[in-house]
């Protein structure tokens, strides 16, 4: 696994302080569209890319799912999810790994859930693998930050660290994204955006995987 990725120097607290400043505003924004997508859902099975520390994850307590992975780059992150969730979340499993580089069976998921991650990965690679990790008519959610040529994609706020990301951020242009979609054996079924104050605008994407009959 490179060692040298930003998120590796950004250590939870200042992630979390940073989505929560009043500019920011996006944990609360995540975890809604999170909850949302269990309730329409109700995976057995759920992956969730980019996991962090498991903000959100506290929309997974008291919910009967077989089976929740969690993957982050980020081993200290996972070490808090691992500290806040373990007793209250069924059927936890957190990996640590570099998603450009992790493979998983094929056919896992029931969903897959990824919030601001294809922001920091090599879009079309996962893309592909997340059509195999899923199962037939399994879902994936996406969350896009909307590339905005009026402001700069990561908001100014006093936490130092965060600044790193300006070097690895690559907001992806939902025209390009949706081209690899239907490249990838998955079928839009519902797309929403959303705007926050700050003037942000985040694409909030359900694809279904299609199936192929055989005859
Ligand atoms: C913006 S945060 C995701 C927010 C989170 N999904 C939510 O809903 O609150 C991006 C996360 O992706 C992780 N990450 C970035 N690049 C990664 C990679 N190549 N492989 C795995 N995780 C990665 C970071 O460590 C960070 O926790």
């Amino acid at each position: 696994m490179k060692s040298d990725n930003p998120w590796l120097r950004i250590p939870a607290d200042d992630y979390e302080k940073h989505m929560s400043s009043p500019n920011v505003a996006q944990l609360q924004l995540l975890s809604d569209i999170f909850a949302n997508a269990l309730d329409e859902y109700m995976p057995d099975s759920i992956g969730i890319l980019g996991c962090t520390a498991g903000y959100g994850f506290e929309q997974l307590i008291s919910r009967c799912i077989g089976k929740v992975v969690g993957i982050d780059i980020n081993l200290a992150y996972l070490a808090e999810c691992k500290a806040w969730f373990i007793e209250d979340v069924q059927n936890l499993n957190l990996i640590c790994a570099d998603l450009n580089e992790l493979e998983l069976a094929d056919s896992a998921f029931d969903l897959i859930h990824a919030a601001l991650i294809f922001e920091y990965v090599d879009v079309d690679k996962l893309l592909s693998k997340i059509s195999n990790w899923l199962k037939p008519h399994g879902i994936l959610i996406v969350v896009l930050q909307l590339p905005d040529k009026s402001a700069s994609p990561i908001s100014y706020t006093e936490y130092e660290s965060i600044k790193l990301l300006n070097s690895i951020i690559k907001l992806v242009s939902l025209e390009e994204f949706n081209k690899t979609v239907s490249t990838s054996g998955l079928i839009e079924i519902n797309s929403y955006v959303h705007k926050i104050f700050s003037g942000k605008k985040f694409y909030v994407g359900s694809y279904r995987k299609k199936v192929i009959p055989i005859y």
